[in-house]
């Protein structure tokens, strides 16, 4: 069923769920969806702690660099979030870069539009901010993931290669 949802801008009281929600895309999500030679790469000591630390960090940013946006029900669930930065490439013409850091929507909101209005906002926040390109990235075989990037105007354009030595 459809539901209407908005998206606003991050505030500390979302901080729980969406420390919640980060583990459920990089815990649970990636151990079921990961191959399993690229899980045991990225294995971190303690993902609560990474997570938590992450959102810290992104909470106590003042250069504005980093945004988060949420979509929210009617009721004040999370269905969604989106996050992204910005950084300088000094090198490059179009070297003023927006990363997308995360994208998440809960399995039950999905294929229902939020996740493009979720990108939408964060590209317009992007280009609000002077960038001139967009990266993200995802692991081989997301095909989830790869549908909506393609969906949100993207193309693939490096390839990662990864060994264990
Ligand atoms: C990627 C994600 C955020 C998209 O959220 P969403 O709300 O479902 O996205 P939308 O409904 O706006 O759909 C956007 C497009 O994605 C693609 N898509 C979404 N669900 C899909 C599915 N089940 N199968 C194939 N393509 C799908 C479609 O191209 C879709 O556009 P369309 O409906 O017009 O065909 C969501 O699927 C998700 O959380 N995936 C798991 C986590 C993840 O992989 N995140 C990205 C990490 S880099």
């Amino acid at each position: 069923m459809t539901q209407k949802i908005s998206i606003t801008n991050y505030i500390p009281a979302d901080h729980s769920e969406l420390l919640r929600l980060l583990l459920v895309l990089h815990s649970s999500y990636f151990d079921e969806n990961a191959p399993k030679q690229f899980q045991e790469l990225r294995q971190e000591k303690s993902m609560k702690s990474s997570y938590e630390n992450y959102l810290t960090g992104i909470e106590k940013n003042k250069d504005d660099t980093w945004k988060i946006l949420v979509a929210k029900t009617l009721s004040g669930k999370i269905a969604g979030f989106i996050i992204g930065s910005i950084s300088e490439d000094e090198e490059l013409v179009l070297g003023n870069i927006g990363r997308l850091e995360d994208w998440f929507v809960e399995p039950e909101f999905r294929k229902e539009g939020t996740g493009l209005v979720l990108y939408n906002e964060l590209e317009k926040w992007f280009k609000s901010k002077g960038c001139k390109q967009v990266t993200s990235g995802t692991w081989e075989g997301n095909d989830l993931s790869i549908s909506a990037h393609k969906k949100a105007g993207f193309f693939i354009s490096e390839i990662t290669f990864s060994k264990k030595i």
